[in-house]
């Protein structure tokens, strides 16, 4: 178990609802106690984009390893939003494209990279109760977690929610390339040598394949619950406590 604060892990590949369930989550437990969503795919994504506009080669472990002492990654959550800062740089909105996506699952296997991340993750996750959602939050990151979830969905399906989501955004791409970018991507993810995609062995694995968010919301915050009954009780005597006194 981990300290006095809740720590709940989201784990599974790209487009199986992650972070829509880690941030219905956090919404619906920081009703009472203080919650924060951390998306760490945007981490390795805003990794991702340093390296390709410095215009070295993301797939090199040595050329990626040599661009870390100059980047300073944080991360800013406001009203439920997380922002990523890159340098002191809003790249929020930059990070979230098919190019960016390729080169953060390439530098994601970088153990540099992985290394330089860790303490960043640990960091948010010691200082207030957290839904984290990545591939290696319940096998490395926070292996004493709360609650581990392992969110899985059929490819075909991953794939058009990933092609809806970009078409929404403008981009051309076509459902095929849309598949195979993901297929490439969960084929790097799990078969890296460093912290590999996979379940951790205490985790609940859900298929999401038939999307009910709201069922899928209710389902975790009722295992949330349960399992973490006197931590949510001592938390919420602890934020009534700081409410009464403001
Ligand atoms: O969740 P995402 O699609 O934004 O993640 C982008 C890439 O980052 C993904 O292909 C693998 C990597 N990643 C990782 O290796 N470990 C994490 N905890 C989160 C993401």
């Amino acid at each position: 178990m981990s300290g006095k604060y809740i720590q709940i892990a989201i784990d599974g590949p790209g487009g199986a609802g992650k972070s829509s369930l880690a941030k219905g989550l956090a919404a619906e437990l920081g009703k009472t106690i203080p919650f924060v969503y951390v998306d760490t795919g945007a981490l390795y994504r805003a990794v991702g984009l340093y390296v390709l506009r410095r215009g070295r080669d993301t797939s090199s472990h040595e050329a990626v390893s040599s661009c870390l002492d100059d980047i300073n990654i944080t991360m800013e959550h406001k009203d439920g939003r997380q922002a990523v800062i890159l340098n002191g740089e809003d790249v929020s909105g930059l990070i979230r494209t098919p190019e960016v996506s390729m080169a953060a699952s390439d530098v994601s296997a970088v153990p540099q990279v992985r290394q330089f991340l860790l303490s960043c993750q640990r960091g948010i996750a010691n200082t207030v109760s957290v839904v984290m959602d990545g591939r290696d939050i319940g096998t490395v990151i926070l292996p004493d977690a709360d609650v581990k979830i392992f969110l899985t969905a059929g490819v075909a399906e991953r794939a058009k929610r990933r092609w809806l989501e970009l078409r929404e955004k403008g981009s051309a791409k076509t459902l095929e390339e849309v598949r195979a970018e993901l297929e490439l991507r969960d084929k790097n993810d799990s078969s890296r040598a460093a912290a590999p995609l996979k379940p951790a062995p205490d985790s609940i694995l859900y298929d999401n394949t038939v999307h009910d968010l709201k069922a899928c919301i209710e389902w975790a915050s009722g295992v949330v619950r349960e399992k973490c009954r006197d931590k949510i009780a001592a938390l919420e005597a602890e934020a009534s406590l700081t409410e009464g006194k403001r």
